[in-house]
This record gives C-alpha cells, structure tokens and sequence, in this order.
C-alpha cells in the first residue's frame, strides 16, 4: 500500500523538487499547451516533476500511454502517446521501449500487458479503478451465455482481463456499432455497460441484450439539465460520450469516443461547447481551439485523477506497480482485444 508521506520524501530526497519560474520558461513549449487552464506559478510546482519523469523516462527507457481524461499536466507534460481506449490498445500494440506506463485505469494498463506479456507495464496507482470494471465477472458472462445461447459476447474494454477472456471479442466507444454489427447471428450479449449497449442497439441492426453496468461519471447527467441550459443558451452544442443514458445521447448534437469528441470539437469550432464527459478532456484541448468557449459543468472521474506527476514520478523511481494478469486469462483475453483491433482495422473505424 502506497504511503503518501513516504513517497514524497523519498522523491524529495532524489529529485530537485522546488517550485520553479526559470524552469517554466524553460519548458515554455510546454507551458503554451496548458496556459489556458493552467498559471504559471502553479505550473512551476509541476515544472520539476516533468522534467525528473522525462529523464527518468528516457533512462529507463519507458514510454507514457496517457489516457485523454489525464490532467493538462500529464497529458502535455509527459505522455508520449494520448488517445481514447482503442487508440491506446494499437499504440500499446507498437510499442518499442522495454518500460510502458500506463497513466489511466487499471483495465487499461491491464490490456497494454496483455498486448505485451513480455513487457514491464506500470500503473502509477494500481487502486485507480473503474465502476464499469467492477461491475461484472466472468461467472455473470457465463450466466448470459445460458440465458441467450449461441449468441456472441462482447465486452467493452471496461473490463478485468478475466472478463476479456470470457468474451467473444472487445470493443470500444470508438467501434462498438461497427463491432456488434459484424457479429453472426440476430442477438448480441454487450457487457457491462448497460447505458453504451442502448446507445449502440439504437444504431445497430442487432438485437442487443445486455448487463446492466453503468459508469458512475457519465450516468449523472441527465437530459433535462442539458435541456435547461440549452433554454438558456441556444447557440450551445452539446456532445456527449455513449456511456451517458440514451436520453442523453438523443439529446446530444455529437456522441463519440473522447478522441471522437475531440476530433468533433477541432472540425466544427463551435463558439460554445458543452463537452458531456470527464473534465479535463475540455482543459487538454482548450489551447488547440483558442476560439472555442467550454461550457461547464463537467464530471471528474475519482479513479482517472489517482494518477498524478508525482505518482508517475514514484512509479519510474520505484519501477511500481508492475501490472500482472494470470497465465490462464493471458492468452484467451488477447484474443479478445486483438479480433477487436483486427476487424476496426479492416472495417476502418
Ligand atoms: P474512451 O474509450 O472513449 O476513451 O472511453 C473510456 C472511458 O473510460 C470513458 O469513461
Ligand atoms: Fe470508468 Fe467512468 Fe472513470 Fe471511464 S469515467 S474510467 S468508465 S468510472
């Protein structure tokens, strides 16, 4: 169990940690992409923590996957690679160094092992979990079996690698109409996201059955407040991420993947945008869309915003916590994740 009070000594005690203004104009690079949403004496007590992960990066030859609902300060400062899920699974797929760390949820860094069994894959806080994650296991897959048989199960990413292993194929928010659609047979099993299954049978030409799984972020919102402060502003555009209630997403002008969402928001420049989704997705685009106004409110994710510079720091120092998945989910679950990758490659989504 990780002890807060001990890492940053030790970390002070390794690494020169002070708040530093030299060192912002140093990395004005950097700073430039977050100084929308972030000052500059608060940036300088991140100055130091970027530029001890980036050495310590390249001497441990390590590579940052980051997930787009990091802070600005990971995502601009150290990640090597950005992206949504399906995005980090192929880049998790090419990767060169013999060190990835995973900054996201656990099920992600858990699929970059899976993906790479011979490599060290590190998450900067193994507890940053994941309400979807949690809400199934492979004795519930096992029962949906029995009650739709025959029919194909597919899981969405959100997922422990034993329920991966369980399943027929996974998808992402980025692929899962394409997905269930090219499936065989009238009826798919989606779990355990209930809310992106009905978002997905709205568009699919499948019966879609599913587990009643939800994301403890996106569930909250509902149509009538985005009704309401459409009322109040009816310039606004509203987008919105599939794991929202399908309410939600008739409501929405867009629905898509984070990386769909920001693609959306770079292509269309709406004066005024309410992104439906966890908070910083708005604070890591606001610098590349100067001319675009986000509207709150936003959701934080608990589980996305365990990993900070100074847990990514601890974890390259410490070469911590190494990211394990047991040899019996190990081969079944990349089958899973890889005939994902395959067939949204070849359907080119
Ligand atoms: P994306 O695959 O769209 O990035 O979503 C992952 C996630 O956990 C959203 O809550
Ligand atoms: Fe899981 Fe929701 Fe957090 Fe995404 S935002 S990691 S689905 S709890």
């Amino acid at each position: 169990m990780l002890n807060l009070q001990d890492m940053s000594a030790e970390l002070a005690a390794s690494y020169d940690l002070e708040p530093s203004l030299t060192l912002v104009d140093e990395m004005r690079d950097i700073y430039e992409r977050v100084d929308r949403v972030l000052p500059e004496v608060e940036f300088a007590g991140y100055a130091p923590y970027i530029r001890a992960i980036n050495r310590l990066k390249a001497e441990r030859n390590a590579v940052i996957l980051a997930h787009n609902y990091m802070t600005p300060q990971i995502y601009h400062g150290v990640a090597d690679v950005v992206g949504d899920s399906l995005q980090l699974a192929i880049a998790a797929t090419k990767v060169d160094a013999e060190v990835i760390v995973q900054c996201g949820v656990h099920f992600m860094a858990e699929t970059s092992k899976i993906l790479n069994p011979q490599k060290t894959v590190l998450i900067p806080d193994a507890t940053a979990g994941c309400s979807l994650a949690a809400s199934v296991t492979s004795a519930d897959i096992a029962r949906m079996r029995a009650e739709y048989p025959g029919a194909p199960v597919v899981s969405y990413v959100n997922t422990t690698a034993a329920v991966k292993a369980a399943s027929d194929i996974c998808c992402t928010s980025a692929n899962a109409v394409q997905i269930v659609d090219a499936m065989e047979g009238d009826t798919v099993i989606m779990t355990p996201d209930g809310f992106l299954a009905q978002n997905v049978a709205r568009e699919s030409r499948k019966r879609v059955v599913y587990w009643q799984g939800s994301c403890i972020v996106h569930e909250q919102y509902t149509a009538a407040e985005l009704r309401e402060y459409r009322a109040h502003d009816p310039g606004l555009k509203i987008i919105a991420h599939p794991e929202c209630q399908p309410e939600v997403a008739e409501e929405a002008d867009y629905t898509g993947s984070t990386s769909g969402m920001i693609d959306w928001v770079r292509d269309n420049r709406p004066e005024k945008v309410m992104l439906v989704t966890e908070c910083s997705m708005a604070s890591n685009i606001a610098d590349s869309v100067p001319d675009v106004e986000f509207a709150k409110p936003c959701n934080l994710c608990p589980y996305m915003k365990k990993i900070t510079l100074e847990k990514i720091l601890w974890s390259l120092h410490r070469m911590g916590e190494e990211v394990t998945v047991p040899a019996e989910h190990l081969e079944p679950a990349r089958a899973a994740v890889e005939r994902m990758i395959d067939l949204s490659q070849r359907l080119n989504v």
